[in-house]
């Protein structure tokens, strides 16, 4: 009996893929078809795909090509399964030319015609209608949010804003959009509004942009009271509006798998989260300006609140913060949270430099993420017997920010109004911590 084996995503599946399958099993008896798994696609950058794993394997099923359907999830899983399930045969579409021979060592590799004219990018593109994005403000995250949003399918960034028209026109002219100083008229040509501007300036936009139906991701510090977001979430709501926090690690693979794995149990009851995040700014910067309400804690908590939210929850007791002044912003913040079973705290620094790592400490082991954890793309679970211990590893693309990106557009389509990874609440209550320290709740100067 020969034995054929062949890979795919399989996505919207379509008249190539059918002829694929077909002239795979022509070349043998059996054929088995590898289908990827989600995580697996969003781990190569594949961050599109419409249907989840079991859609794609059911439709595989169903064209009656298969005699066996596997799951794809790792790199190199090839070599195994070839080995594994003796096969004879590796086919792959033409695409693939060459880029699989080093398989001809463990089986013979046919390269099979690919079907002209049709692919699952094509037909998602056909099927999605193209959002265009304006950009508020032309600071440094808005340069990286440019090429990131062009790996993700739905949207452009077509505009950008920014009151001072010099620094407008230079940014437009970089990334190829158009310029606008003037707000209303701006929102009048964008349909989703992502707000990158000043601190204290991302209640006014998100506001005004609401109020003119866009949807709306807007960059950390989200917002600086409760009542703002309380606010701006009824208003998105009355609306029939997205409103998402563009806080990018709480979007990433590695971090979201740190929060399920820490929930399932793997190190007991979590006791104590420690995250810290130093990032020291020459000046002159806004971030040490105090009227620009800089400082370490308006930079770096919202992450560091994340991590500690996200595993915790948002049913905090107390929290005291302890800080070092300087112009009238605080380089460096300490902040100690208590919870009813746990203790939490955050080390911010601007102008003090410290380890920027997270450890969570359960009562079987604890997860140790090395700096820059925010970045997540490597964690360890460790225990007393470290036999025990185990490392997990990811890629981290680009700068991350195509995961925030892809999960905004991802609620828009489908008409979610919130996402799980970072829920309405967790935001209120960052917002709420922040908000305590601006007011100078429990803040000893040190
Ligand atoms: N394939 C083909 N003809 C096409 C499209 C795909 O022969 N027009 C083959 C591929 O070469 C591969 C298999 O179908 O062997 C599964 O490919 P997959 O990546 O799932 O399909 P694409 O449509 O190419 O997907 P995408 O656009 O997401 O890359």
């Amino acid at each position: 009996m020969t034995k054929v084996i062949t890979y795919g995503t399989y996505d919207l599946l379509h008249q190539g893929h059918l002829n694929l399958l077909r002239r795979a099993k022509e070349l043998g008896d059996y054929l088995i078809v590898g289908v990827t798994s989600d995580s697996f696609d969003r781990g190569r950058g594949k961050l599109n795909v419409r249907n989840n794993v079991l859609e794609r394997v059911e439709a595989v099923k169903a064209t009656g090509y298969a005699d066996e359907v596997i799951i794809e999830d790792y790199l190199g899983q090839k070599i195994d399964d070839i080995q594994k399930y003796d096969v004879d045969i590796f086919a792959i579409g033409s695409d693939w030319m060459g880029k699989f021979d080093y398989l001809n060592e463990y089986c013979k590799v046919v390269y099979l015609p690919r079907t002209e004219g049709i692919s699952s990018t094509m037909l998602r593109a056909e099927s999605q209608t193209s959002y265009r994005i304006g950009i508020v403000g032309s600071g440094r995250i808005a340069h990286r949010f440019v090429p990131e949003s062009k790996v993700v399918n739905g949207a452009e960034v077509t505009a950008v804003m920014n009151p001072d028209k010099e620094k407008a026109e230079a940014f437009a002219q970089m990334h190829g959009l158009t310029a606008y100083t003037d707000y209303d008229q701006f929102l009048q040509n964008v349909d989703l509004v992502y707000v990158a501007s000043p601190h204290l300036t991302h209640y006014d936009y998100t506001k005004r942009a609401l109020l003119a139906d866009k949807h709306v991701l807007c960059e950390i510090p989200f917002m600086l009271s409760k009542e703002e977001v309380l606010e701006l979430y009824r208003l998105a709501d009355e609306r029939n509006l997205v409103l998402m926090e563009a806080s990018k690690t709480a979007y990433c693979p590695a971090f979201g798998h740190i929060v399920t794995l820490v929930k399932s149990g793997i190190i007991g009851d979590v006791v104590d989260v420690k995250a810290s995040l130093s990032k020291m700014v020459p000046p002159p910067t806004r971030e040490l300006d105090a009227e620009q309400a800089g400082g370490a804690m308006t930079e770096h908590a919202p992450l560091t609140l994340l991590a500690i939210i996200k595993l915790l929850g948002i049913d905090w007791r107390d929290v005291d913060f302890h800080s070092r002044m300087e112009n009238g912003v605080d380089i460096y913040t300490k902040g100690v949270m208590n919870y009813p079973h746990a203790t939490a705290s955050f080390t911010l620094g601007i102008g003090v430099k410290t380890e920027g790592n997270l450890v969570i400490s359960g009562t079987k082991g604890y997860i140790y993420v090395p700096a820059p954890w925010w970045l997540t793309d490597f964690f360890e679970v460790r225990y007393e017997d470290q036999t025990k211990n185990k490392k997990y590893f990811y890629s981290y693309d680009g700068e991350g920010l195509r995961y925030e990106i892809q999960e905004w557009l991802s609620i828009i389509v489908n008409e979610r109004r919130s996402c799980y990874k970072l829920r309405r609440r967790e935001s209120v209550a960052i917002a709420e911590i922040i908000g305590k320290y601006r007011n100078h709740e429990n803040v000893t100067e040190i």
